[in-house]
């Protein structure tokens, strides 16, 4: 009943919308009604005499050092970072010590800005720093870090999947959610595809939002995605993929990878941990020597890699043969723990996997475990063909990943967008042992896409 009275209600309005209104003549377009003015793009992320887009990396010792990029007008010329011990009292500035900063010029497709580079050196260990940057006059607000410890303290790191698009309106969440789950993390770790179209200085505006002063107080460790590329047509012709600008001019990563890859491809010490970043993206062979070498003179207890593309695929019958032929004989040889990467949209997680050939326990330091997750808002579906056993897999699923060493043992926990603790797992290294694997997977069903309604 009060629905046909619905009906009769819409049918009259219809009908009264085509005699009385201008334009209601059949075959004639409706004038859209109209709406609130978008907030323009150039306008939303003009950049200005104020420091923004601040973010911690490292380019060399985390216990020593600690780089800080900015970004402001072109106006600013004049660039400093100000850093003294971070203490009770509000007296920072008479005690803080002054870098000068290196400043360059950066076209975007919104503006023109210059960008800034400190780095902070010859810092103590351990030791909860306050710095600012500015030009002397506009300064950013005190932000804190801490330097890493000397000696093996407890840690814990942030990963995330590809955050991708939805930025602002969907992957902020996730940040925000893993920050409260881990507000002492030493570093957020990130596997690419940061954002969807690598020079959309609108999109990296969101990113830096969507972090924000987080970004500013735990250093950024990340590898860049295909979405992080960019074709360039050479002199001959041919086209070439390469990492966009915006890679070098947003991060300050260590230059110590294979020449022309460096800030792409480096390492970072953090007390017994090393990471490794790859770009599966471009010129797999020649970084394999360099991998090799960087594994086998690695002294760290524990040893992560990240790069974007997953070494064992889960969606879209995708499959990445060259990361297997290329580097996971490495990655086997040199028992790295965990490679952890993006890409699919999906979640996947394996056992620890050995060796091919090796017998099941394989020899002590063997055995690696694979992921691939996604934080950001954009989801695929499973592909029903993996080519290894996940044991736990996850569709239209936003996470984020904590991980935390103490010494020997490596706790591995992902979380969902909500804060619930989806997968988990623990490595233990005992001298001379195999490496123990244990699996906590919470009593929670397996999450998939919602079926279509018929
Ligand atoms: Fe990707």
């Amino acid at each position: 009943m009060h629905e046909n009275r619905m009906s009769r209600w819409g049918l009259f309005a219809i009908i009264c919308g085509f005699v009385l209104s201008p334009v209601g003549a059949i075959g004639q377009q409706a004038a859209k009604p109209e709406g609130p003015p978008r907030m323009a793009p150039a306008a939303l992320y003009q950049p200005t005499l104020m420091p923004d887009r601040i973010v911690l990396t490292w380019t060399g010792d985390p216990t020593t050092s600690q780089a800080v990029t900015w970004r402001t007008s072109t106006e600013v010329s004049l660039a400093y970072a100000e850093i003294t011990e971070a203490a009770a009292s509000p007296w920072l500035e008479g005690k803080a010590r002054r870098v000068t900063a290196t400043t360059r010029p950066f076209k975007s497709d919104l503006s023109t800005c210059h960008v800034h580079t400190a780095e902070f050196k010859d810092l103590k260990p351990g030791v909860l720093y306050a710095y600012r940057v500015g030009d002397g006059v506009n300064w950013s607000e005190w932000f804190q870090f801490r330097t890493a410890a000397s000696s093996p303290e407890p840690f814990c790191f942030l990963y995330f999947g590809d955050a991708q698009r939805g930025l602002h309106s969907l992957w902020s969440r996730v940040v925000r959610e893993a920050f409260r789950h881990a507000p002492r993390a030493a570093f957020t770790l990130h596997a690419g595809d940061l954002v969807t179209t690598a020079e959309d200085d609108a999109l990296w505006g969101e990113w830096f939002s969507a972090g924000s002063w987080l970004f500013a107080s735990v250093p950024v460790i990340a590898t860049p995605g295909n979405h992080d590329h960019v074709s360039v047509k050479k002199p001959d012709g041919t086209t070439v993929r390469q990492v966009s600008k915006y890679w070098p001019a947003n991060f300050a990563f260590p230059r110590n990878g294979p020449e022309g890859l460096q800030e792409c491809v480096y390492y970072v010490d953090y007390q017994n941990l090393r990471v490794i970043c790859l770009n599966s993206v471009v010129r797999l062979q020649e970084q394999a020597a360099w991998l090799e070498r960087v594994l086998s003179e690695n002294d760290r207890t524990w040893t992560v890699v990240t790069c974007h593309y997953p070494v064992f695929s889960l969606a879209r019958n995708r499959d990445n043969e060259d990361l297997r032929q290329e580097w996971k004989p490495l990655f086997d040889r040199y028992g790295v723990d965990l490679v952890l990467t993006g890409h699919d949209h999906v979640y996947g997680r394996t056992g620890l996997l050995m060796p091919e050939g090796s017998d099941a326990k394989g020899p002590a330091h063997a055995g690696t475990v694979y992921i691939s997750s996604v934080s950001g808002p954009k989801m695929y579906e499973l592909s029903k063909k993996h080519g290894v056993d996940f044991r736990r897999v996850a569709e239209d699923t936003q996470l984020y990943q904590v991980i935390s060493i103490d010494g020997p043992v490596l706790r591995y926990e992902a979380c969902t967008a909500n804060g619930k603790l989806y997968d988990a797992f623990t490595l233990k290294k005992t001298p001379g042992q195999p490496k123990e694997f244990s699996e906590q997977i919470p009593a929670v069903p397996e999450r998939r896409r919602p079926k279509k309604q018929s």
